[in-house]
């Protein structure tokens, strides 16, 4: 075969439902020489990526660190070690997230309850409630914090009273929410949380962090059953990252040195100030779409800062215009899934990327193509 030159990567601003930009100092930080996942010096550095971690969460939670892999595999590690067959289990569903959360329950053998609201919409305590009443034992109640793909954050501290009221465990998908609004773990009384680094902590994708509280864990460690991933349980991680280091599987070691560089950027810039930048930029964005004549469409006071799901105008060919944005600006934004497919374009503003200047640059390449 004639070998490919090597790959030079067009220069996007990914503003679309991620991968978010990346910092060069992150870029820099992965660059590093290798050591082996084993060496003392990388073991030290997983105890900074844990203790980091904690903060970022707002956890005191001992069992927080990240899985290798992306936000799925969180996902996935939190209900393999959650759920035995035949577990009763309550999912808000309001997009494409939540659905996958019951696919991923379904194929641990869960009996799943799922609590629907459209596209768009948040899932309320009340829905919650009155799914409870339905369900005699729930293990556990499951809610998508941010759902990426419809630009909607569902308010969850009254879903995990009722989940705790219930007897069951309550699980928070925290994928695009975790860096860019805030995320509170303990005050929250989230048993079990996921998220990924390539939304708004702006790392490349390729690790979750999860925490687990004490409760959950033992809900991981008395199974009946073996958990059906040997890669995922927690049980045998815990070796790895705990105390011990026993050898599990080979960690991502260069992605652990992205993490670790960018977890210590989100703490000097300070979580309330990620938050607040996050805001702005979306209140910007916002300003600017109206000057167009174009909305966000997802429920009013629960949009999403660090995701914009914009109402395609009648007659507007939706992909055409993400296709000029890519082809002449080189901006990524992203498409509607599911029942949105065709009527909303996807404008993320997430960590590097949630910026002023940014939100100018998407603003008026719009304004330039809408105009034609
Ligand atoms: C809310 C949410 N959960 C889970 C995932 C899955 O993460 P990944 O694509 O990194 O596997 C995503 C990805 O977009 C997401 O937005």
């Amino acid at each position: 075969m004639q070998i490919p030159s090597a790959f030079t990567p067009p220069p996007r601003l990914l503003l679309g439902p991620g991968p978010s930009n990346v910092a060069p100092s992150v870029l820099r930080a992965m660059a590093r020489p290798l050591v082996g996942h084993l060496d003392p010096a990388f073991v030290n550095m997983m105890e900074e990526i844990k203790a980091m971690l904690r903060a970022v969460f707002l956890t005191k939670n001992e069992m927080t660190f990240p899985v290798s892999g992306t936000g799925s595999a969180g996902m996935e590690f939190c209900f393999v070690n959650l759920i035995e067959p035949g577990d009763e289990v309550v999912i808000g569903v309001n997009g494409v997230f939540g659905m996958r959360m019951c696919d991923v329950a379904e194929r641990c053998g869960a009996r799943v309850t799922k609590v629907e609201s459209p596209w768009g919409q948040i899932i309320t305590p009340q829905q919650i409630a009155d799914a409870l009443k339905k369900v005699p034992k729930p293990k556990l109640v499951a809610i998508v914090h941010a759902e990426t793909s419809t630009g909607a954050l569902t308010p969850v501290e009254e879903i995990s009273k009722l989940a705790h009221a219930a007897g069951a465990l309550f699980l928070l998908d925290t994928v695009t929410s975790l860096g860019g609004c805030p995320v509170r773990i303990d005050d929250w009384q989230v048993d079990a949380v996921y998220s990924g680094t390539q939304k708004c902590l702006s790392c490349p994708p390729g690790l979750a962090p999860v925490s687990l509280n004490p409760r959950a864990l033992e809900v991981a460690t008395r199974r009946k059953t073996k958990v059906q991933s040997w890669y995922l349980d927690v049980n045998l991680l815990s070796s790895y990252w705990g105390q011990e280091r026993v050898y599990h599987h080979t960690a991502p070691v260069t992605m652990n040195y992205g993490l670790h560089e960018v977890l210590r950027q989100v703490l000097e810039e300070g979580l309330e100030n990620r938050w607040r930048r996050h805001e702005q930029n979306h209140l910007a964005l916002k300003r600017g779409l109206a000057e167009l004549g174009l909305r966000i469409v997802s429920q009013d006071g629960h949009q999403l800062w660090q995701l914009n799901a914009i109402g395609v105008p009648p007659g507007v060919d939706e992909a055409a215009v993400r296709k000029q944005l890519l082809a002449d600006y080189n901006i990524e934004i992203g498409a509607g899934l599911g029942p949105l497919k065709g009527k909303i374009w996807r404008i993320g503003l997430m960590g590097e990327a949630s910026t002023k200047e940014n939100v100018e640059t998407v603003v008026n390449a719009l304004r330039k193509i809408l105009r034609k």
